[in-house]
C-alpha cells in the first residue's frame, strides 16, 4: 500500500513537473519610439528639439520644483569640472546675467557647491518646443 501511494505521488509530480504550460499572457500592445516603421526602413529623424537660445524657464508647476533649463543642456558634468557652474556660480552668475544656484545647493556664504547638487541633469532638465508628445501627460494641481 505504502509503495503504491509513493507511486501515485511519483506519478503526479511528473505531471506537475512535465508542464502544462501557464495560459498565455493576453498580448501587450507594445508601440516603439520609432512608431510603426519595421526595423528594417529608413526613416527620417524626428525634430530635433527647439532649445531657446535665451529665455526663461516656464513658470514652476509645484512649489520645490527645480525650474526648468530654458537654454540647451549639454554642457560638461564630469569629475573634473561643472561648465555650469561657469554661469551659474555665486561669482560668476550676475556677470552672466544667469541666476546664482539656490541657496539649497550651497554649503556656506561664499556659494561653496554642496557635493549633492553637482550634478545639475538629475534634477533640472531643459524645456523644449518638442514636435512629437512623446508620452501623453495629464497632471494637474
Ligand atoms: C553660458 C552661460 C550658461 C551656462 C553654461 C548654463 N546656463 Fe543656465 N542659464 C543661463 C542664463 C543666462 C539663464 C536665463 C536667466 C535665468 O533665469 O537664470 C539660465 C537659466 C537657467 C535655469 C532657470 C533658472 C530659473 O530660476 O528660472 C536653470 C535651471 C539653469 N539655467 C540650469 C543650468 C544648468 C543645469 C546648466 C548646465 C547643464 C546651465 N544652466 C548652464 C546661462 C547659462
Ligand atoms: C537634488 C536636485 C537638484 C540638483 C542636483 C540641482 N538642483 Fe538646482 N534646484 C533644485 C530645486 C528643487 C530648486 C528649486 C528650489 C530651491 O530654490 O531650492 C532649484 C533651483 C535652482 C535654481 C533657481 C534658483 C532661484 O533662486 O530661483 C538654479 C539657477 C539652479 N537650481 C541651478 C542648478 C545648477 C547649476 C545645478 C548644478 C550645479 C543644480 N541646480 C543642481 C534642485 C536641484
Amino acid at each position: 500500500m505504502k509503495k503504491l501511494m509513493t507511486m501515485a505521488l511519483f506519478a503526479l509530480s511528473l505531471t506537475a513537473c512535465s508542464g502544462q504550460q501557464p495560459p498565455a499572457a493576453a498580448p501587450v500592445n507594445v508601440k516603439s519610439l520609432a512608431g510603426d516603421s519595421r526595423i528594417e526602413d529608413i526613416r527620417p529623424a524626428d525634430a530635433m528639439p527647439q532649445y531657446p537660445s535665451r529665455g526663461k524657464a516656464i513658470v514652476r508647476d509645484f512649489q520645490e520644483q527645480p525650474p526648468l533649463i530654458p537654454h540647451k543642456a549639454d554642457y560638461a558634468i564630469n569629475a573634473d569640472k561643472n561648465t555650469c557652474m561657469n554661469c551659474h556660480s555665486w561669482d560668476k552668475a550676475s556677470r552672466m546675467k544667469a541666476t546664482p544656484v539656490a541657496k539649497s545647493h550651497v554649503i556656506d556664504d561664499k556659494g561653496t557647491l554642496n557635493g549633492a547638487n553637482y550634478f545639475c541633469s538629475l534634477c533640472h532638465v531643459p524645456q523644449a518646443d518638442n514636435k512629437q508628445a512623446i508620452v501623453e501627460n495629464e497632471f494637474s494641481h
